[in-house]
């Protein structure tokens, strides 16, 4: 169960958040959980978890180990900052600061290469879905995120599929949309990685999930867990998504 903060809280909300949120799960030992919170919230976010099963991560990583690259952020900074993860590839990152499928591929490259566990996120627009192209944009995606990846990288590495038009609007997928999306990214891993290491793959869901979609979504087999964005950020409700999975 992974949560994605985005640009929300600060350093001293994010300790907030995990004084309320680990005495909540605490007892519980599954499933996994990552939270990412904004870069500078790292140092904060790996203090307030120390000695529980949640783990850190970043929402984005330049591919450099280090140079003049104002404004970026390497693998080997968050690792560094005690992250054991990094999301790649996210469609925000894709939509707003025109990612490509070579950026993604160059990031989650450097990722592995950093120590750092990859999410790469893929997923297609409403006008791909209603153009039918839903299966073209996620065999695309896949093949460009993840090319090139050794067996053992790919053992590392995870995939969320968040379809653009379910992210932050209500609208979440049925769990059988989803189901059908997760079987074909599957089918696709078999395809380049063999039938084991897909059926290893862990693939989150991710598009409006909430307190009370979890349950559904987490019924379908092809679902290993969710990507959350805004029912993240409350420690209760982020609490009852991690429990009820
Ligand atoms: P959402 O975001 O849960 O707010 O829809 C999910 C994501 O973007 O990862």
């Amino acid at each position: 169960m992974a949560a994605n903060w985005k640009m929300y809280k600060t350093a001293q909300e994010t300790t907030a958040f995990f004084d309320r949120f680990n005495s909540l799960v605490e007892s519980d030992p599954k499933p996994e959980i990552v939270v990412f919170p904004p870069a500078l919230c790292i140092p904060a976010a790996v203090q307030a978890t120390r000695g529980t099963r949640t783990e850190i991560g970043g929402q984005n990583l330049y591919w450099c180990k280090e140079g003049a690259f104002t404004g970026e952020v390497s693998g080997h900074m968050l690792r560094a900052a005690g992250a054991n993860w990094v999301l790649v590839g996210h469609s925000e990152r894709r939509q707003y600061f025109a990612e490509t499928d070579a950026d993604v591929l160059k990031k989650t490259h450097a990722a592995l290469e950093a120590g750092l566990r990859p999410i790469v996120c893929v997923g297609e627009r409403v006008e791909e879905r209603k153009a039918n192209k839903t299966e073209q944009v996620l065999v695309r995606q896949f093949a460009a995120g993840l090319a090139g990846l050794t067996e053992e990288e790919f053992a590392k590495t995870a995939v969320a599929y968040e379809p653009v038009w379910a992210i932050g609007t209500g609208l979440t997928a049925t769990p059988q949309v989803a189901s059908e999306a997760h079987e074909l990214i599957r089918g696709e891993a078999a395809k380049r990685f063999g039938r084991e290491a897909a059926k290893q793959l862990c693939i989150l869901y991710g598009g409006s999930v909430k307190p009370d979609n979890i349950e559904g979504l987490m019924k379908e087999t092809e679902i290993d867990g969710a990507l959350v964005g805004g029912a993240s950020l409350d420690p209760e409700s982020f609490a009852k998504i991690v429990r009820a999975a």
